[in-house]
């Protein structure tokens, strides 16, 4: 139960709904208990106008007024089950909803290198499946717990005041049942653990041929991929129907157990009765007390293996939730950035696979200057990007901006003041409007449609069906590459950062439409620290200053003509670059 101590906090949080629930179980139970004594007390009515031979009309009033009362207990016992259904489990999806918003809140706290550690579908998983699981322990499990400790307080002190040795046979059976429960229920959510993760396994297979669908038919390969499925299918419906036979045990054994407990009280109570040790309603009202008992005493089983369930789903929410970020924010003070960026001899390892992507870098950018990196593919260049934005965070050398060495800035006005266009333009889906204004609330129209404009995606967005609320991503327009480069350049200027980083997006905007954004981000960055990145020679022509990486370390360094004229690798590259575009 250690694991499960974590939601402790949240139970003391809802400990109100907790305690009436709790309240409201014990109410219930005491209506569901006299019934059983109304059942005696007319059997034992009927008795005796039996002996007496006489059927008269007060034998029916008192039969109606037990059936009446019957009734409205069985009412009274109703409604209080709803309020403890509308306290306990109401409780249970308020943790659920908490314990979902931890879980997501401590997903976005945590470093890069803890997503490249744990696969997408795993993370998802903790934060539906396992919560799911870790919600059925605190409603069902609690509930019922709390439930089946008073029904069988009351229940069983009241059996044992009628007969003694008649309670003890009839209750052999009950933790028999309960073994035989716990072990049908645990091969039960073994069984289902198994058939859930071949569906996942299912989904992601058809999920793939929908996304790959135009590949798949170029291919000619939909027998394939109907094979695959079809033999993933199978997989599936063998492993339910291998629940469905251990299933159907689950309510014969319960029955099975009742019947026995119920001959033992018909036989014990017959000999009792004729021993005129106890009357024959009771025997009725015993019958009563096994049936009432027999879906708690079920229940012991069934409680027991979810508890075990969430507590395993627990560990695995806890496992990360101890998980530690290591890149944190030092100050909560407001500080500026602004200012020229230097980096003095940066070496970088990344962590998770101990590749060295920079080895003693040096070079500075000045305020109202751009640098441009240039390189061929895996030389660092979207390291640097990654250290300055401190996604990660550097193990030797310097960084700092303006000054100040960049973990003594405020992170988050860090980040908020850097515009960083990346490699892959992601875009999410929701309208134009709402992925150039990213995560912003208080802005206008206008300062959307200049970005637009100073990307040079304006032209397009005024062609689209409903302009700035076109729905993009999946159930929307989709975008080609070149523009969702320049959606998200767009949403780079709209923040009017101090410092921009362009990290190789011009890659798929043909050579006009570079040269155009570029000549309209000139008067827009011109007061900044800007990088640009990109392992094309015509991108480089803007920069002040550029730096030529290979292998993570700076191998030439100057103006594009000055790089030119010491005929190196830059001038080579340039070259053959140029000649193919003529
Ligand atoms: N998140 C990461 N985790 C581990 N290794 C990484 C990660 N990102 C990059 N690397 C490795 O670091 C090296 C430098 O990568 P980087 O992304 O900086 O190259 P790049 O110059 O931006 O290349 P490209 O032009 O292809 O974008 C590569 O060898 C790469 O495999
Ligand atoms: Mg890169």
């Amino acid at each position: 139960m250690k694991n499960l101590l974590h939601l402790n906090k949240y139970l003391l949080k809802y400990k109100t709904l907790l305690i009436i629930g709790a309240i409201f179980i014990l109410i219930s139970n005491i209506f569901a208990l006299y019934p059983a004594e109304f059942v005696r007390h007319a059997f034992d009515n009927i008795q005796v106008s039996l002996t007496q031979n006489n059927l008269n009309k007060s034998i029916q009033y008192t039969l109606l007024k037990y059936g009446g009362l019957i009734l409205l207990f069985a009412i009274m016992k109703g409604i209080f089950m709803y309020f403890m259904r509308q306290t306990i489990i109401v409780m249970s999806r308020k943790i659920e909803f908490d314990l979902k918003n931890e879980i997501y809140e401590k997903y976005q706290n945590l470093d890069i290198s803890f997503y490249k550690k744990n696969n997408t579908g795993d993370l998802m998983n903790r934060i539906t499946e396992d919560v799911n699981r870790v919600r059925m322990y605190l409603g069902p499990a609690i509930m019922y717990a709390i439930n089946m400790f008073f029904l069988f307080t009351l229940v069983i002190s009241k059996m044992f005041i009628i007969n003694v040795s008649l309670t003890l046979y009839v209750l052999i059976p009950l933790p028999i049942l309960a073994i035989a429960v716990y072990f049908v229920s645990k091969s039960i959510n073994k069984k289902s653990e198994q058939s859930q993760a071949q569906l996942s396994t299912l989904t992601s297979v058809s999920q793939e041929t929908f996304s790959a669908i135009n590949i798949i038919k170029i291919f000619r390969n939909e027998k394939n991929s109907f094979n695959r499925f079809y033999e993933e299918c199978k997989k599936y419906k063998n492993r339910q129907l291998k629940l469905v036979s251990v299933e159907a045990w689950f309510f014969p054994l319960i029955i099975l157990l009742i019947g026995i407990s119920t001959i033992t009280t018909v036989y014990i109570g017959g000999l009792e009765s004729f021993q005129g040790t106890i009357s024959t309603g009771n025997i009725a009202e015993f019958i009563i007390y096994i049936n009432m008992l027999t879906w708690p005493v079920a229940s012991v089983g069934w409680v027991t293996s979810l508890v075990q369930r969430s507590e395993a789903s627990m560990q695995r929410i806890n496992e990360f939730l101890e998980t530690e970020t290591t890149v944190l924010n030092y100050t909560s003070k407001d500080t500026k950035i602004q200012g020229n960026i230097e980096f003095i001899d940066v070496s970088f390892t990344y962590p998770d696979t101990g590749i060295q992507a920079l080895k003693n870098v040096s070079f500075k950018v000045k305020e109202n200057e751009t640098l441009g990196i240039f390189g061929k593919t895996g030389s660092g260049k979207s390291t640097i990007a990654n250290l300055i934005t401190r996604l990660y965070d550097l193990d030797k050398g310097k960084i700092s901006i303006g000054k100040k060495d960049i973990k003594e800035l405020n992170l988050f006005q860090l980040r908020r003041n850097i515009g960083y266009v990346p490699q892959d333009g992601f875009l999410f889906s929701g309208t134009v409007s709402e992925n150039i204004s990213f995560g912003k609330n208080d802005f206008t129209e206008s300062e959307v449609i200049n970005a637009a404009k100073t990307a040079e995606i304006i032209e397009e967005i005024n062609q689209f069906p409903d302009k700035y609320s076109t729905l993009i991503g999946e159930r929307g327009v989709q975008l080609s590459g070149g523009q969702r480069q320049r959606l998200s350049i767009a949403r780079a200027i709209f923040i009017n950062p101090s410092i921009y980083i362009f990290d190789d997006c011009l890659s798929a905007i043909d050579a006009n439409k570079e040269k155009l954004i570029l000549e309209n981000l000139k008067e827009k960055i011109k007061n900044n620290t800007n990088i640009i990145i990109s392992h094309r020679t015509t991108s480089m022509q803007h920069a002040n200053h550029i730096i030529v990486l290979e292998d993570g370390k700076i191998i030439e360094e100057g103006t594009h003509e000055n790089l030119l004229k010491l005929c190196g690798f830059y001038a080579e590259m340039h070259l053959k670059q140029t000649n193919k575009n003529t």
